[in-house]
């Protein structure tokens, strides 16, 4: 894993009061939302035997561990266990890592580095702000992720892939120009002009409307793990 970087790890509303564990390079996080809506981050590894977290529950904004009980606070540690005599102290060692989040754009985003997280870093993303103009989709892609964002940034691929998606193969689909931007801190974008006069299928009323004019597409990645797509038609703009 890449430190000191911001991890797109789940889509918002995805997270409840219900705890759940999603794997990030074989490290496995339990995500879940206390009584005030805040998104708790942990390692889901429990300090005593190591059961997961995730299958625990929550109580009193504390997750319990499933196997004997121990529960944790949002920072991780531990403030009861059950088999301990009242007057026990707990071990400073019954502590499970908590990793700073922070709820943006309509994804959970999950702080891993040793220092302090920098919410500056987190990418400026205007195209997601608005809820109501946005409807989500999960998918698996059985490949490593470098080679996901590796195709969610190649210009060149979609005249000769995409057909079902409305672009006819083109065997003449020369790049003419390339406009390579800075977004942010870590993330960097490329802009083309995209031929929407071949599109066909779902594509082609919005073509229709608007005759051959220009569109333009912009393939973005933002460091460690978020690639965008914004097909921009003139009156209508698409962002993936
Ligand atoms: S393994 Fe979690 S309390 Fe024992």
């Amino acid at each position: 894993m890449l430190n000191n970087l911001w991890y797109a790890v789940e889509f918002s509303t995805a997270i409840t009061a219900q705890p759940q564990q999603i794997t990030l390079m074989e490290h496995h996080v339990v995500l879940y939302r206390d009584d005030q809506g805040k998104v708790i981050a942990l390692n889901d590894r429990c300090a005593h035997r190591g059961a997961s977290l995730a299958l625990g529950w929550t109580e009193e904004n504390c997750l319990r561990c499933p196997y004997h009980g121990w529960k944790y606070d949002a920072n991780g540690r531990c403030v009861e266990i059950p088999a301990n005599q009242l007057e026990m102290a707990i071990p400073k060692r019954a502590q499970v890592t908590a990793y700073p989040v922070e709820e943006r754009h309509g994804f959970v985003w999950l702080w891993w580095g040793e220092q302090a997280a920098n919410r500056a870093l987190i990418p400026d993303l205007p195209q997601f702000a608005a809820p109501n103009h946005r409807c989500q989709d999960e998918f698996r892609w059985n490949a490593h992720y470098t080679r996901v964002i590796e195709n969610n940034v190649d210009v060149s691929h979609p005249p000769f892939l995409h057909r079902r998606m409305g672009q006819r193969q083109d065997h003449n689909a020369e790049i003419e120009q390339l406009i390579v931007e800075p977004m942010g801190e870590w993330g960097a974008s490329v802009t083309l002009n995209a031929k929407m006069k071949k599109l066909k299928g779902i594509w082609q009323p919005l073509v229709a409307q608007q005759g051959e004019m220009g569109s333009t597409r912009r393939h973005a990645f933002y460091l460690p793990n978020f690639t965008t797509l914004e097909l921009n038609f003139g009156r209508f703009q698409l962002a993936f």
